[in-house]
């Protein structure tokens, strides 16, 4: 089984969003695997009403508060009355070009729990993170700010995305993506315990198209894909679902 994510970061109106599920053919994607877009907060009620039944979404980014003066911004409740079941919460376009630190994300996660949405936490590194050696410490850092808040939660997933493969058609390689989801992974057992665990589920993200989804999506600890451009085309889309094994 596999989890096939489509984030379209800002991209894709309500108008353009029907058009988008009008055109979607999941029937030959295999119903083992799980999809789920997650559209612009403003279109999210039309990718509620126009979705198929086995296509689920979700709200790209939150506020902790409930309700308040805080212009511009979105609740969880609001997310989930207009019919988002997921939130991603620290994608790195978030944390790096709005400034959105480890603590506004262990607030929003805890937010997304309380309103019975499922977190989807973003870590990575840099390019200079990673020639620094840093990758494991920076995914740690990242992944611990969260942990308190995850152990209340009855489904967590977790997107490994480094920040220098994300829109730039590099790839972290499988094996990349493998040894980071192993560093997630092992640091969810000691925290949670093995069986907790065991149930999270690591997505890789950055530059998935129909052409790397396949050895991306049988590399080992990987369970599922976060996919920004090529998730916006309904063919692209599908044809990532249906490559995954
Ligand atoms: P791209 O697939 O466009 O590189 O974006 C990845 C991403 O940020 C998904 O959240």
């Amino acid at each position: 089984m596999s989890i096939i994510a489509g984030n379209w970061k800002m991209v894709r109106s309500p108008a353009a969003t029907r058009t988008f599920f009008g055109q979607l053919r999941v029937d030959d994607v295999p119903s083992r695997h799980e999809l789920l877009i997650f559209p612009p907060a403003i279109s999210l009620v039309a990718a509620a009403e126009a979705r198929p039944a086995r296509v689920r979404v979700g709200v790209q980014n939150i506020h902790w508060e409930e309700e308040g003066a805080f212009t511009g911004e979105v609740s969880a409740e609001m997310a989930r009355e207009a019919g988002a079941e997921f939130a991603l919460i620290g994608h790195s376009e978030r944390r790096h070009l709005f400034g959105e630190t480890d603590e506004q994300v262990a607030l929003k996660t805890g937010a997304a729990i309380r309103h019975g949405l499922v977190p989807v936490v973003c870590v990575g590194e840099t390019l200079e993170e990673r020639r620094a050696g840093m990758v494991d410490d920076v995914i740690l850092r990242q992944l611990d700010a969260v942990l308190p808040e995850l152990a209340l939660s009855a489904r967590v997933l977790i997107a490994y995305e480094p920040v220098w493969a994300i829109g730039t058609g590099e790839t972290a390689t499988p094996s990349d993506a493998s040894s980071a989801h192993r560093t997630v992974r092992r640091r969810l057992a000691e925290a949670l315990g093995g069986e907790a665990a065991a149930r999270v589920g690591v997505l890789y993200g950055g530059s998935v198209k129909p052409a790397n989804a396949r050895e991306l999506l049988a590399a080992p600890d990987v369970d599922g894909v976060l996919v920004g451009g090529a998730s916006v085309d309904p063919a692209s889309y599908v044809a990532i679902a249906l490559a995954a094994p």
